[in-house]
């Protein structure tokens, strides 16, 4: 990849990624650190942050982790006091953490809908809550971003745990975007389509023909690739957008335009055919 910003876009920040050892949250990482953010990944498994730490310290960047379940509050809070001790304040926060899988609601167990919805909203809410009581407590302003998905719009059959959740992660920062707005914090979310993880690939995507159909709502017929949303974060999390708050961006190769359009699948046939077509069915003179 072609580095498309200055190198400097984050230099200033301190940003804390919840989920930051794997997947997108790694991305994210490895991209901040390189535009000059200091950057502190929290997630549950030590091996993969201290990975990431070591990659973004063998970049040249600044980094360190600390590992919490993000659904225990107090865990959060002491996560936060280990990475300010190393790297100074935090005055960024990427809610990146999520848990997914595929179930038919109505077998959904208690512990099941309690797995999802306590790591993604009450995670979200408990990190952001900290940081926003330690920002509001220094006069300091910040920036909250939070990795929702498309369908946080529509809601979706089969992760009904993760939809209604991450509903209510749009909810929050909606209503924390007017809140906060006086003590100068910002919070958007992103709402990406398919970008390919290990994580969730394996959970949502399993076998290569689901894989081609889900290419095929994407109108390129490809998946989004990762510096691609990394750029979107980098943007939204830098003194470059400083009037963007309580936005949802999608960022999805308009798969989700796809879906809902009644005629997108002519634009999968090959043009000159639908052409062909198009003009067969017009009146003739
Ligand atoms: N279908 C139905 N129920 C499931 C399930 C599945 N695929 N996976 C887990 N569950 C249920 C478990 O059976 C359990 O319920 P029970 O006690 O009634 O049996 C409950 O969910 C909690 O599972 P457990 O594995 O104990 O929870 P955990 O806290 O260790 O893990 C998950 C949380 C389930 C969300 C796990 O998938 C996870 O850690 N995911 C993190 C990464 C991730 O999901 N990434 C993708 C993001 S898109």
């Amino acid at each position: 990849m072609k580095e498309s910003f200055r190198g400097d876009l984050l230099a200033g920040k301190t940003t804390l990624i919840t989920g930051g050892g794997s997947g997108l949250g790694k991305a994210m990482a490895l991209r901040m650190a390189s535009l000059g953010a200091k950057v502190a990944v929290v997630g549950r498994r030590s091996e993969p942050l201290q990975q990431t730490v070591d990659e973004i310290a063998a970049a040249g960047g600044t980094a360190a982790w600390a590992s919490a379940d993000v659904r225990d509050s107090a865990a959060v809070a002491a996560a936060f006091d280990a990475v300010e001790a190393k790297l100074g304040p935090v005055n960024q926060l990427v809610n990146n953490a999520a848990g997914n899988f595929l179930s038919a609601s109505e077998d959904l167990s208690d512990n099941a809908f309690d797995a999802v919805v306590k790591i993604v909203l009450y995670g979200t809410f408990n990190a952001t809550r900290e940081l926003g009581r330690r920002l509001i407590a220094r006069g300091a302003p910040g920036e909250v971003l939070s990795v929702v998905t498309t369908y946080v719009h529509t809601g979706s059959a089969f992760v009904l745990p993760s939809a209604t959740a991450k509903a209510g992660v749009a909810a929050m920062m909606r209503s924390l975007a007017v809140e906060w707005a006086a003590y100068g914090i910002r919070l958007n979310c992103v709402a990406p389509g398919p970008f390919p993880t290990e994580g969730a690939f394996s959970r949502l995507l399993p076998g290569s023909e689901i894989e081609k159909q889900a290419k095929r709502r994407v109108p390129s017929r490809r998946f989004g690739e990762h510096h691609e949303l990394t750029s979107l974060v980098a943007f939204l999390m830098s003194d470059a957008s400083p009037y963007q708050t309580g936005d949802i961006v999608t960022i999805d190769g308009a798969e989700g335009l796809f879906s809902g359009q009644q005629f997108a699948g002519f634009a999968h046939l090959d043009r000159a055919m639908a052409k062909e077509m198009m003009a067969a069915l017009k009146p003739k003179k």
